[in-house]
């Protein structure tokens, strides 16, 4: 079957809800575009375990700030669609902002605690936007599955946080972080760096790496992001926003090194903004073991 494009949320409720009516499932990949291999992997996820792929393309204006990079965000619809079509996808969803939004909301969702730490500190709103559009997509699928990737390990979070209060009728489905061979993961926003500042940007992985190399059961977390800003600082084109050490699924800070931690991180290189993650397990045996992600 070859894939369709969609512009209209009618359509698309349309199409989702006659694929249930015949029992097939659904799943649903949110994306704002720009196709890398980490959205590629989402689609691949989804079409391995679903019977209707959907991956919705929209650049979400409200998860934007007034001084964020949504005029320049990068978009290649053309190219976009042919990835989309590679990957057999079977609808791709592509709203105008007056479809999704034809008159200014008075209704958000907003997920209390975990929105306001991390990026949220530095991107007031950013979490409301996002829970806005992702709980509007959902709501016109219908029940799904849902791709996120762990790379956004914190709107992975808030994500799964709002379908548990909301009881909404979707599986919250955690893919792998993807990376580009020399380690750097993989953003839409690495279009913006220059030759020197990708190579700079390496050291965010290295740091983490590194990191998580030298962990240990009840190691202090503040050694841990003592550690991370260690290995950034000695790159001088990367400015790090923040490294924390928190709880995966409720991102509260810890204090040492037990269980499953997420260490998370932020920083400026250029005019871009990165972030990147590794989680760090440490078992009943002492040992530790250290996901981040994968290679493309
Ligand atoms: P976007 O940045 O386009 O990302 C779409 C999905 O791809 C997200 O789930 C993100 O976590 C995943 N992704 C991006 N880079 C990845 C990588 N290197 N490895 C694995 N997965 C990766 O995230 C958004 O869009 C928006 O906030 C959205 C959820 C669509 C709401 O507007």
């Amino acid at each position: 079957m070859s894939m369709r494009t969609v512009l209209r949320i009618a359509d698309l409720r349309r199409i989702c809800s006659d694929a249930r009516r015949s029992d097939q499932t659904v799943g649903l990949v949110p994306t704002m575009g720009a196709f890398h291999a980490g959205h590629r992997s989402l689609m691949r996820a989804a079409r391995g375990e679903c019977d209707l792929v959907v991956v919705s393309l929209f650049v979400n204006p409200t998860q934007f700030g007034p001084n964020e990079d949504l005029a320049g965000y990068p978009r290649d619809e053309k190219g976009d669609a042919s990835a989309a079509a590679r990957e057999g996808v079977d609808v791709l969803f592509v709203p105008s902002v007056d479809e999704m939004y034809p008159e200014a909301p008075r209704t958000t969702v907003h997920v209390v605690g975990l929105t306001d730490r991390l990026c949220g500190a530095s991107r007031p709103g950013h979490f409301d936007g996002v829970t806005t559009v992702v709980a509007k997509l959902l709501s016109i699928v219908g029940p799904c599955r849902a791709y996120f990737g762990r790379k956004d390990a914190q709107q992975l979070a808030v994500v799964r946080r709002m379908a548990r209060d909301l009881d909404l009728p979707v599986e919250v489905v955690g893919c792998p972080l993807v990376r580009e061979p020399d380690g750097v993961a993989m953003s839409s926003r690495n279009a913006y760096l220059s030759d020197e500042e990708r190579s700079a940007a390496t050291v965010l992985s290295r740091a983490l790496r590194a990191t998580a190399a030298h962990a240990s059961p009840r190691q202090r977390a503040e050694s841990v992001r003592a550690l991370v800003r260690e290995h950034v600082e000695a790159e001088p084109l990367v400015e790090l926003e923040y490294v924390e050490v928190v709880d995966g699924s409720t991102l509260e800070p810890i204090d040492e090194l037990t269980g499953e931690v997420l260490v998370a991180l932020a920083a400026r290189v250029g005019r871009a903004r990165l972030i990147d993650n590794c989680t760090i397990r440490v078992l009943d045996d002492g040992s530790t073991t250290a996901d981040l992600g994968v290679l493309s």
